[in-house]
């Protein structure tokens, strides 16, 4: 008897009870939970604060110097492949970043030496990670600038980063990515600063990596409507929590957490395409701010005196879906329905 086999049966990222603190002991990211399956796409969502930027740093073992894990398990690959990233030594990460996983970030420029032509950083990443020869790292440096849609690749090779225009830059930093063939892609807010056009342009090059590449892609941004284009499954995160997770077109199709419908009703409202989700009333908590209860309480317009009363889990509510929320805690209670508009 053969049965379906499980999309994530061969996992490339596994993420198990992670808490990141910064500054003195502030937590900002706490008790995170999730993996991403061989060549799947997951999207992690939420306002600007909600400790998405850190739990990618902490993934990639580049947490600022005031950031630290305090526990938590991070894992990538599978079988005999498997390492578990927060017990490597720094010398061992340089056989993982940039080989097994790649990073693109909100601000290209920054990643980018301003003295040295881009086509010799892409080439020196492939001469020292995959010692290709000279040679080899100019003619493979070229054809991945042709295949990141930069056109004329042989002049742009020759070309410094001041030259280049942000959508260059960003795709120049996409070819670094690539360029070791690694198992995962960590896009954080890699499109946000750039115009509609050639944000549609680089979202629509991460998903044609990802089946030439075979990619893993973990895809952090505030645009539901990105995820939504891009992503098989969705986590949601508030308060350095994720509040809601599960497969994007049912999540965002009936979503169960009041704080993913915030987000739903806020998009919804005018031009759902392009709303940023940062027009919720109130604030979202700081890193370190200790809360008896759920974290988005004080702007949940379901909340009663048990959402403050005790800690709350995420509960599993079957089919790949979870939501942390005392409304959905109890199997007698009738999950929150109500349209939150902002
Ligand atoms: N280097 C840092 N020092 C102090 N606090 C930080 C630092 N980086 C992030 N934080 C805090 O941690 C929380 C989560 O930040 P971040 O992961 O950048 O959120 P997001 O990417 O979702 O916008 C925020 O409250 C932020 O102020
Ligand atoms: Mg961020």
């Amino acid at each position: 008897m053969s049965s379906l086999p499980d999309p994530r049966a061969e996992r490339t990222l596994e993420v198990s009870g992670l808490q990141v603190s910064v500054g003195d002991h502030l937590v900002a990211v706490q008790d995170v939970s999730f993996s991403i399956g061989r060549g799947e796409s997951v999207g992690l969502v939420g306002e600007s604060g909600s400790g998405k930027t850190l739990t990618c740093r902490a993934v990639l073992g580049l947490l600022p110097a005031s950031g630290a894990i305090d526990h938590g398990r991070i894992t990538l690959g599978d079988g005999a492949d498997e390492v578990e990233l927060t017990a490597l030594r720094r010398s061992a990460w340089d056989r993982v970043r940039g080989l097994r996983l790649g990073a693109v970030f909100q601000d290209p420029a920054s990643y980018l030496n301003p003295s040295l032509t881009v086509g010799h950083q892409l080439a020196e990443q492939l001469r020292v990670k995959r010692r290709l020869s000279r040679k080899d790292a100019h003619h493979r440096s070229v054809e991945l600038f042709a295949e990141v849609g930069l056109r004329d690749p042989d002049a742009v090779f020759h070309q410094y980063p001041h030259q280049l225009s942000g959508g260059m830059l960003q795709r120049v930093l996409i070819a670094i990515a690539v360029s070791c063939e690694p198992e995962l892609l960590i896009a954080d807010e890699a499109t946000t600063a750039l115009d509609v056009v050639i944000q549609a342009e680089i979202l629509a090059l991460l998903r044609r990596l990802r089946e030439t590449h075979g990619l893993s892609l973990l895809l952090v941004t505030h645009d539901l409507a990105v995820v939504a284009e891009t992503c098989e499954r969705i986590l949601v995160m508030y308060g350095g929590q994720i509040v809601e997770s599960g497969p994007t077109e049912q999540v965002l199709r009936n979503p169960q957490h009041p704080y993913t419908q915030a987000l739903m009703g806020v998009a919804t409202i005018g031009d759902w395409q392009r709303r940023t989700l940062d027009v919720i009333p109130g604030q979202p908590p700081a890193a370190g701010e200790e809360m008896p209860g759920c974290r988005f309480a004080p702007r949940c317009v379901f909340a009663s005196d048990r959402c403050t009363t005790g800690p709350v889990d995420l509960t599993d509510l079957g089919q790949d879906r979870a939501a942390r929320c005392v409304l959905v805690e109890q199997p007698t209670a009738q999950a929150p329905t109500k349209k939150v508009s902002a």
